[in-house]
C-alpha cells in the first residue's frame, strides 16, 4: 500500500518502485495483472512496463466504467510496441459489476491506484479483491494519506460538516485501508510518496 497525492506524470514514475520487479509464478502460463479503475492507463501502463523486463508474458484485465478512458488506454497501448508481450482483457465495468460476476480467475498482481475512493463499499471491494489473488500474490493499493495538508482539511471539513458514517463517502484514506488489513490479520507494507506540496 502506497501513500500520497494524486497527480503529476512524476508521481506516476514514483509508482514504479511499489510494484515488484519480479512476481513468483508458474513459467509456463502468463502473468496475471488485476487494474481496477484503471482509468486510461497511466499507472497501468508503468507497472506492466516493469513488469515486463523480468516477465515475457503478461495478462492485463482492465476493469474500469468508463468507456471513453478505456479507449484512450487502448490509444496509448496501441502507439507503444513495448506492450506486444501482454494480453489486454477490457472489462468496460464498475468495480461492483466485475465482482458480483463471480469471476473465478485469480491473478499475480491487483492494484487499484487512486480508485477506491469512488466504490460503493470499501470493505467489500477490499475483500473482493483479496478473494482474487493467488496465493502469495501482491495487491497494491494507492489512496490519498490520514496525513498532510490535503487529510487535515479534509478531516477540518468532516467535522464541521460531515454527519453519518465517512465510510459511505468518498472521504477515504490509507488508514481506512490499513485498519481493514489489521482486521483481517493481513501482513501489508506502506509506501509514502507525499509531494512537497501536499505536506
Ligand atoms: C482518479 S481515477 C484513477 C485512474 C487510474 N487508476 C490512475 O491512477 O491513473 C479513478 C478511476 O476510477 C474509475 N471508477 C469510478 N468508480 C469506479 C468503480 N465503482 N469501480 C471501478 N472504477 C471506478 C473512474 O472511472 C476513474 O477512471
Amino acid at each position: 500500500m502506497e501513500m500520497g497525492g494524486g497527480g503529476s506524470n512524476n508521481l506516476y514514475l514514483s509508482y514504479r518502485s511499489l510494484v515488484p520487479g519480479s512476481i513468483l509464478h508458474d513459467v509456463e502460463a502468463d502473468l496475471r495483472v488485476l487494474g481496477i479503475g484503471s482509468g486510461s492507463g497511466e499507472a497501468d501502463s508503468i507497472f506492466l512496463k516493469k513488469l515486463l523486463q523480468s516477465h515475457s508474458r503478461v495478462y492485463s484485465r482492465v476493469v474500469e466504467p468508463c468507456g471513453e478512458r478505456i479507449e484512450q488506454f487502448k490509444a496509448l497501448v496501441r502507439e507503444d510496441p513495448s506492450f506486444g508481450g501482454v494480453k489486454f482483457d477490457w472489462c468496460h465495468q464498475t468495480a461492483e459489476e466485475y465482482f458480483q460476476n463471480g469471476e473465478s480467475t485469480k491473478f499475480h498482481l491487483l492494484h487499484a491506484v487512486h480508485v477506491l475512493y469512488f466504490v460503493e463499499d470499501l470493505h467489500a471491494t477490499l475483500r473482493d479483491m483479496w478473494e482474487q489473488l493467488v496465493e502469495g500474490g501482491h495487491m497494491l493499493i494507492i489512496l490519498e494519506a490520514d496525513k498532510g495538508t490535503v487529510w487535515e482539511l479534509r478531516e477540518h471539513f468532516w467535522k464541521c460538516f460531515g454527519h453519518g458514517d465517512r465510510l459511505k463517502t468518498p472521504i477515504r484514506t490509507s488508514g481506512d485501508v490499513r485498519q481493514w488489513l489489521d482486521a483481517m490479520g493481513i501482513r501489508y507494507v506502506t509506501s509514502g510518496v507525499l509531494p512537497k506540496s501536499l505536506r
